[in-house]
């Protein structure tokens, strides 16, 4: 099927982001299915990132995966990176995911004040908020630093074409980009730069333990997966120190998350959080956000309105979460028009894992 004949147009078309070539503008949004038993990811995590690889999708990006500091997360369900039956289970998501022609990166996740105290260790926060976290020392910041060198470096024995830092949702990175959790009055808080200091310095980190021409991706949010209407940034120009310290470090793609592609990040232009990443940084950018959901999404004004803003370069990628689920073929039913294969997004589809 050819951009021309189907209703996805240039998603279809291929390309390369940050030199790394990807079959699709399509991308797969990172989602936890607590599915990787102490840690470790099984044959059936690899064929179901397999699935989506085969069927359309450029980039994968995987569930959120802990980095090795017994702080990060507690969940023994949720997969982490590192050396061990970690690695070896990700080296055969990644070359399952390679055998079918698609690219996969590595989502790598602290959950910070997210994280239940569990043992006696008490969530590892900015500032002790929420109540009851452990505000991280000089100590604590060098030993989170060193750990996601480490699940990078991990990352990169394993196969992985690319890194994901999740720097979004209200979790570690972002309580220290959010004034209502960070307020440290040292040099990692106060102006939008300290605040941006240590994402800053993970992006670094990161940068160090992977190849010159690997993509590190920086996945960034307003909103707080408790509070939709928290912002790390007011105005473009506080998006715009925060974006400039992550470039500066290394990111080479910004990955703007969204719960609705559509909404204008500031007042006074349409453009949406990816648009406003490239705008100001100049690096490529991947949109997420209700993309897809139902079926009648395919014949919309909504999906003219995404690919008109692809045409005019306000981002580079489109990530679908949700309808990825339930429907691994999306995009291929999509291309071909076969909407009557295609089921709408719903919550169930979260129970199941194929
Ligand atoms: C079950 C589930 C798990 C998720 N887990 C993560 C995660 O681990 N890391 C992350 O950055 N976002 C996570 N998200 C957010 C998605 O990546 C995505 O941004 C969100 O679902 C919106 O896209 P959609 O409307 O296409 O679903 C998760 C979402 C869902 C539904």
């Amino acid at each position: 099927m050819t951009a021309t004949t189907s209703p996805l147009g240039a998603l279809l078309d291929p390309t390369t982001l940050a030199g790394l070539p990807l079959k699709s503008r399509f991308v797969m949004a990172p989602m936890t299915r607590l599915r990787s038993p102490g840690g470790v990811p099984t044959p059936e995590v690899a064929a179901y990132y397999r699935r989506r690889a085969e069927n359309g999708i450029g980039l994968v990006i995987t569930e959120g995966v802990l980095v090795g500091h017994p702080s990060a997360g507690h969940e023994t369900t949720v997969p982490r990176m590192t050396a061990g039956p970690a690695e070896d289970g990700w080296r055969r998501v990644t070359d399952e995911v390679h055998a079918v022609g698609g690219r996969i990166a590595a989502q790598l996740w602290h959950l910070g004040g997210a994280r239940q105290p569990v043992d006696g260790i008490a969530a590892w926060t900015p500032s002790g908020v929420p109540g009851n976290s452990h505000p991280m020392t000089l100590t604590d910041i060098d030993a989170i630093l060193a750990a996601y060198r480490d699940a990078a470096g991990v990352a990169v024995r394993a196969g992985f074409d690319a890194v994901e830092i999740h720097a979004a949702h209200g979790y570690l990175l972002d309580e220290f980009l959010w004034p209502y959790t960070n307020r440290r009055s040292d040099r990692f808080g106060g102006s939008p730069a300290a605040r941006a200091a240590f994402p800053a310095g993970v992006i670094r980190a990161v940068r160090t333990a992977v190849p010159a021409t690997m993509p590190v991706i920086v996945r960034f949010s307003q909103f707080k997966e408790r509070d939709y209407a928290a912002r790390i940034a007011e105005s473009p120009a506080e998006l715009a120190t925060i974006l400039d310290a992550f470039a500066t470090a290394g990111a080479d793609v910004l990955h703007a998350s969204q719960r609705t592609f559509s909404t204008p990040a500031f007042p006074g232009s349409p453009r949406n959080l990816a648009g406003w990443a490239t705008h100001l940084t100049g690096l490529p950018s991947i949109t997420v956000g209700s993309v897809g959901l139902t079926r009648d999404f395919l014949r919309s004004p909504a999906l003219d309105d995404l690919l008109r803003r692809l045409d005019a370069g306000e981002f580079d990628l489109v990530a679908l979460g949700r309808i990825l689920l339930g429907n691994p073929a999306w995009v291929t039913l999509a291309a071909a028009g076969r909407l009557d294969d295609i089921h709408d997004y719903r919550k169930a589809d979260e129970e199941t894992y194929f």
